[in-house]
């Protein structure tokens, strides 16, 4: 009797299932795209193969969207939906109605718990706003210091580059945006440009390259093997150390501001405040448990770090296959900071690097580190074309999509013109590296300092050259997706000094 029931429980499901599915195939038919979806595969069958094919396949879809009359598509990745975006009326409709993240945001929970970037909506309103405050301008200022004395030790350290062939910009620039985002944050010096064996950094390193690849081995996303797998020891281990390390930073700072409180603030130096200084003195400062404050670090630790580094270094390539580009940057330099060159970038020379700002936005534009946000659509949402995206599927908001869409940008969108964000010509909504809506990039403003103040202090000493001298140096970058877009050279380039 008991396998009769056991049937038609699985016959339910099933019929659950095939009519969940109908329901969903019926209200998004107009979205469709020309690749073929296999029963229960459905197109995650186009995903098999290395990181760069996940990124063209992003890519795929992403030009459906383009050619859809309703500028999106849909496709499916098991028995799960996706609705791609590249259109940014329908950018911001999504990225408000819809601010729970998908189902991926439960890995990055592990190191993480519900720290704001992948906490579930209720958890992450009001975090948002006890972090939101200490992202002001005249926080931010006073981080400048940070981000040039960081930078001159990375053109310090890229000086050992010269007697080289080719290399790779990324350990240079990582290693520079975690030692800024470290002192920012946690208002310590963690030397990582100059000291690889730092135990806080290799526990962190281990822990994302060991927790990442975990993404693309579907039979570990079930709990109770992956436990037995050895890759959850060495999780379990790095993760203590990392969540030690903050939590002691934590305790030494309590101490800290109990000890200045009793003497009444004595001393006038003023030291630069952290973020973790300015979220134990806000106004809800008592209140916040250790936890809760690791939880916070870690997220500005990691959100904070590669994205930056990456769109860094694709401004390095951009800069080094377009010289007319580079050139300009540094005759703007030359103006900007008058006859020192070498002298630290200041606060108040940034809004001044007008070319250099827009230089950046473009290399953005067209290489956007986070190329696509997933987002789960929870209940219904009825689009002004009147079609209904039905509940319980995904969205994914395309950002690299609609940077490349040419209803937008026109003809030329595949080109690298920096003067397009100096004219006003950018349309209105299309450029969103950092997302829109109430959960976009708290780090926008924060990221292009730190992004501008390095590139500047590299071009004041250097010209980066490409990698190879080919005559097809304008062909766009091949590029993988892996947790963020990057290039398949890791940013490779040649440095020559510039003789003053
Ligand atoms: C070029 C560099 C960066 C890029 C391209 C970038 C991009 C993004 C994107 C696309 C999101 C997701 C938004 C969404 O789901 O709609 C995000 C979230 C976030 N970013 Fe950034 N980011 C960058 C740098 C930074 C930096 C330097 C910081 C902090 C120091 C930072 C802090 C955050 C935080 C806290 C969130 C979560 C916001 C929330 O959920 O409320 N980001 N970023
Ligand atoms: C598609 O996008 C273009 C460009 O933003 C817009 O003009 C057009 O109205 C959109 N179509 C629909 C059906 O929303
Ligand atoms: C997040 O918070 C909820 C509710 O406070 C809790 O049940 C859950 O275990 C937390 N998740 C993580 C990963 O810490
Ligand atoms: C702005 O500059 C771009 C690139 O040079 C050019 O294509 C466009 O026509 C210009 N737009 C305006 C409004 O001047």
């Amino acid at each position: 009797m008991l396998w009769q029931l056991l049937v038609v429980l699985l016959l339910l499901w099933y019929f659950s299932k095939i009519w969940k599915i109908k329901t969903i195939i019926t209200a998004t038919r107009k979205l469709r795209n020309k690749y073929i979806a296999i029963p229960f595969l459905g197109h995650s069958y186009l995903f098999v193969g290395d990181n760069e094919r996940h990124m063209n396949v992003f890519k795929m879809f992403s030009k459906e969207a383009m050619k859809n009359n309703y500028n999106m598509t849909s496709f499916w990745l098991g028995m799960d939906h996706y609705t791609v975006v590249v259109e940014p009326n329908l950018f911001e409709l999504f990225s408000k109605e819809c601010l729970e993240k998908t189902r991926f945001a439960k890995f990055a929970r592990s190191l993480i718990g519900n720290g704001s970037i992948f906490a579930p909506v209720d958890i992450w309103r009001p975090k948002r706003k006890h972090l939101a405050p200490t992202f002001s301008t005249k926080n931010l200022n006073n981080f400048c210091n940070i981000f040039s004395q960081q930078s001159l030790i990375l053109v310090e350290r890229l000086q050992s580059t010269l007697t080289s062939d080719k290399f790779s910009m990324w350990p240079f620039i990582t290693t520079y945006t975690m030692d800024s985002v470290c002192e920012t944050v946690l208002g310590i010096q963690i030397h990582a440009q100059t000291d690889k064996e730092q135990p806080f950094l290799k526990a962190l390193n281990e822990y994302l390259t060991v927790g990442s690849s975990r993404i693309f081995k579907p039979w570990l996303y079930i709990k109770a093997i992956y436990k037995l797998h050895p890759d959850s020891q060495i999780l379990r281990r790095t993760k203590k150390t990392i969540w030690e390390f903050v939590s002691n930073i934590i305790e030494k700072k309590r101490e800290d501001i109990k000890r200045t409180k009793s003497k009444e603030a004595s001393s006038g130096v003023e030291s630069t405040e952290s973020f973790l200084d300015l979220l134990l003195e806000s106004a809800d400062g008592v209140k916040f448990t250790n936890h809760y404050l690791i939880e916070e670090m870690l997220v500005l630790l990691l959100a904070g770090t590669d994205t930056s580094a990456v769109g860094a270094g694709f401004t390095c390539v951009m800069l080094s296959k377009y010289p007319d580009v580079q050139m300009k940057v540094y005759e703007e330099l030359t103006e900007v900071l008058g006859d020192d060159l070498r002298r630290p970038i200041l606060h108040t020379d940034l809004p001044k690097l007008k070319y250099l700002h827009a230089v950046v936005k473009e290399t953005l534009r067209l290489y956007p580190p986070v190329p696509i946000i997933g987002r789960a659509v929870e209940k219904d949402v009825l689009l002004p074309s009147s079609i209904t995206i039905p509940q319980n599927t995904e969205v994914i908001l395309s950002i690299w999509g609609m940077h490349h869409n040419p209803k937008l940008w026109g003809d030329d969108v595949e080109s690298f013109i920096p003067e397009r964000f100096l004219n006003g010509s950018v349309p209105s909504g299309a450029f969103a590296p950092f997302s829109v809506g109430p959960r976009n990039c708290l780090g926008y403003k924060y990221a292009m300092m730190s992004m501008v103040t390095a590139i500047a202090t590299i071009i004041a000493r250097f010209k980066i050259l490409p990698a190879e001298e080919t005559d097809n140096l304008k062909r766009p970058l091949r590029v993988k997706f892996s947790t963020m877009m990057k290039p398949v050279d890791d940013f490779e380039v040649r440095l020559e000094p510039r003789h003053l």
